[in-house]
């Protein structure tokens, strides 16, 4: 499944979820910062539910945020597929992925590059999905770091598995021995002008999950 992230892009905010939302990409990927977990910040949480509350698409939300339970609150209203956290920025971990399962949301743990796949073995029954980081989170339009891949093989037997960053027709290529649940892919398609163009192309590149 290809999730796109509509974190940089040529369009307006309003016009890119749109184009999203009317493609071919299966899931809308909503990457939500807070200047302090990443140095960036993006929307704030009244922003992100006015932004999104009319899209069909499910929603894959990834936070890169301190203390995620707080916009968890707000964001179960949304019904997204999955909610994705960082295990370093959250300070109640049970406590957050069991909220994010109570209402029956996929619970997503994302692993940074310098992170270890095995951060995730004390939750191996909380977790259903893992989004391997291939780049540093905080910014679209980063170079994919291909070693990360070292990391599926451990876990694809575990959870569903996803990769995020620098995902593009160059990249593309180090996937070819590695399906995955979701592919995470943002300015190769929003800073083009025919988003299922470029929606289609990865698709056609990937090995099936
Ligand atoms: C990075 C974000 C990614 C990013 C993907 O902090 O989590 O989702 O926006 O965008 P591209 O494909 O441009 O790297
Ligand atoms: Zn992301």
């Amino acid at each position: 499944m290809i999730s796109v992230s509509f974190l940089k892009s040529k369009y307006s905010r309003e016009e890119t979820i749109k184009l999203i939302d009317n493609s071919d990409a299966s899931l809308i990927h909503v990457d939500l910062m807070d200047g302090e977990y990443v140095p960036n910040k993006n929307f704030t949480l009244e922003e992100i539910m006015l932004l999104l509350n009319k899209t069909k698409k499910p929603l894959d939300i990834h936070l890169m945020v301190k203390n995620p339970l707080i916009y968890i609150k707000e964001l179960v209203k949304l019904k997204p597929y999955i909610i994705t956290i960082h295990l370093d920025g959250t300070p109640n971990i049970e406590e957050t992925l069991a909220y994010i399962r109570s209402h029956h949301i996929k619970v997503g743990v994302a692993i940074n590059p310098d992170e270890s796949e095995h951060i995730v073995d004390k939750y191996l029954d909380k977790i259903d999905y893992v989004l391997i980081m291939s780049v540093y989170p905080g910014a679209g339009g980063q170079k994919f770091i291909s070693e990360v891949l070292e990391k599926v093989n451990y876990l694809k037997d575990k959870f569903l598995v996803g990769i995020d960053g620098g995902v593009n027709d160059e990249s593309i290529k180090y996937l070819k021995d590695y399906p995955l649940d979701i592919v995470v892919s943002g300015s190769f398609i929003c800073m083009s002008d025919n988003f299922n163009e470029r929606i289609h192309l990865l698709e056609k590149n990937l090995p099936k999950a």
